[in-house]
């Protein structure tokens, strides 16, 4: 029954797609379904030759003739810096323009238009608000947002940004693992240590959590901010490619419409191949001979050859859950269930490589696309005024955060998996007499070389009391919220007087 009230509700942001869900006055979780049918939303923009925006389904419809267009997969270019490898990566298979931004941060270009990424997660957040206010006939203006626990500080705040453009109150941002475990055990009283193992579109995150009734702890957190379904799909591209290319001498990387059609037929047939062992994958007339004459793509894929050319994908997912059972102190044993989450874990190669790894099959216990919704819902109602429900998210930062030392070494003042909110204090001196600022780069990442990590900001600390060198000390304060988001902060220690920060992303 949709309320009168307008509640918190819950935001899964996915790469590929969205979901939002609410908790009714009877306690029950409900998903927010799309005029009536679909309880998920395609997290795709798109501007028609008529300058219409679609987003959504509508986006979806269109992008095989659109391609160009048509922005999808926002999600794994928020927060990050033009120079990014992922960046790189994926600008070589999106028939969308990626450029530089002025923010150190990557822009899309789109009908003549250029677009910041968060700009493009803000609009599909806010069509995700509209079918959420529609459903439930008042206007939503609070959620609760996921976000992969890979996520560094910067994509976190630059969730919260997208947040912002459009006036919605993001009341907490978690981590999407921590979200799916509450799904999993909210209400059951349980003691147990899960293994949240999270594939999805985009992005791969496994967590280990300690549920104690309504306590979730998270022990350790690993995962891969570019490894998900669209990895898997642009693999049997890639094949598809190669095979058309040795038949007929032909290449069609560079037609973006022949890329789009195959795009779109390599993900159905990935899926149909969940369920078969053989589907044939054929799109009649790709393209023509320089003659003139039409030529098809014809050909058979098997389950067997899907598994072969991605089965290096699956290995990296669980060189990781092996890393993330090393920094939580556990022997695979010791994990009572393994949640499955995300799309791509429907794969049967995924599962059967799980229930060899961890000695048993994963659990049943979550939908693997509802999941995350229904926790940031069930997060949600906890946070509302009259809820009687108390539930407590310990959860952990997924990289180190530190600073730039002398000769680019990276100082690590948070280690991978502290527990977060957290917040730690440096003392440093003045250099030379009468400095009267002090700056330092800090960073994000498990690399011992600051250039190998991601930048988080410059800092500078301004309003020095003039004195000589080694003289005035600098108190800096490190603080990671509960939500992994750094602010940082210094005073004087002999004064107690603050000092003026200010952040610059370059
Ligand atoms: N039956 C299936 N077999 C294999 N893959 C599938 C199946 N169903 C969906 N997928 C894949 O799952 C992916 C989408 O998963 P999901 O909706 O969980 O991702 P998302 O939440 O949008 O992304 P992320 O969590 O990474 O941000 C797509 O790549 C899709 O092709
Ligand atoms: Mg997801």
């Amino acid at each position: 029954m949709p309320s009168t009230k307008s509640p918190i509700i819950g935001i899964d942001l996915g790469t590929t797609n969205s979901c939002a869900a609410f908790v009714q006055e009877d306690g029950k979780v409900k998903l927010i379904p799309y005029k009536g049918g679909d309880y998920t939303i395609p997290s795709i923009y798109a501007v028609d030759d008529k300058g219409n925006e679609l987003i959504g389904h509508e986006a979806k419809r269109q992008w095989q003739l659109n391609p160009k267009n048509t922005i999808y997969a926002a999600k794994r270019l928020i927060g990050r810096s033009p120079k990014d490898d992922v960046v790189n990566t994926m600008r070589d298979v999106v028939a969308f323009n990626l450029a530089a931004g002025d923010r150190n941060d990557v822009v899309i270009e789109c009908a003549n238009r250029t677009f910041r990424t968060v700009e493009v997660s803000a609009r599909i957040l806010n069509k995700i608000r509209t079918v959420a206010s529609d459903y439930l006939k008042v206007p939503v203006s609070r959620a609760v947002v996921t976000v992969p626990a890979y996520f560094t500080d910067r994509q976190r705040q630059a969730v919260k940004d997208a947040g912002l453009l459009i006036d919605l109150e993001v009341m907490r941002i978690i981590n999407e693992p921590t979200s799916a475990s509450l799904a999993y055990g909210v209400g059951k009283g349980l003691k147990e240590t899960v293994l949240v193992y999270d594939l999805g579109g985009g992005t791969f995150d496994v967590s280990i959590i300690e549920i104690r009734d309504r306590v979730f702890e998270v022990k350790a957190t690993g995962g891969d901010v570019f490894l998900g379904g669209i990895d898997f799909d642009n693999a049997m591209i890639k094949h598809v490619l190669a095979d058309f290319q040795s038949k007929h001498g032909v290449d069609l990387s560079t037609d973006p419409v022949a890329m789009q059609r195959i795009k779109d037929l390599a993900e159905r047939t990935k899926i149909d191949l969940s369920s078969r062992a053989e589907v044939p994958f054929n799109i009649p007339f790709i393209t023509m001979t320089p003659q003139g004459m039409p030529l098809n793509i014809e050909m058979m894929f098997t389950r067997k050859l899907l598994e072969q050319l991605t089965s290096h994908l699956v290995d990296r997912t669980l060189k990781t859950c092996a890393q993330v059972l090393v920094d939580a102190n556990l022997a695979s044993g010791s994990i009572d269930e393994v949640m499955l989450v995300g799309g791509q874990t429907r794969m049967s190669l995924v599962q059967e490589r799980l229930t060899k790894f961890f000695g048993k099959a994963p659990s049943k216990g979550v939908n693997p696309d509802e999941a995350v919704a229904v926790g940031a819902a069930l997060y949600a109602h906890s946070l509302e005024d009259n809820s009687n429900i108390r539930l407590q998210l310990l959860d952990v930062i997924p990289m180190a955060i530190g600073l730039e030392k002398a000769g680019g070494e990276f100082h690590v003042v948070f280690p991978r998996n502290a527990a977060i909110p957290n917040a730690k204090r440096i003392v440093a001196t003045t250099s030379y007499d009468n400095q009267d600022a002090l700056a330092m780069r800090i960073f994000q990442g498990d690399h011992k070389l600051v250039k190998d990590n991601e930048l988080l900001g410059e800092f500078t600390f301004s309003g020095i009391r003039p004195d000589k060198a080694g003289r005035v000390q600098v108190e800096i304060t490190f603080d990671v919220s509960v939500e992994g988001i750094l602010t940082m902060s210094a005073r004087d220690p002999a004064t107690g007087k603050e000092m003026k920060t200010t952040v610059r992303v370059t």
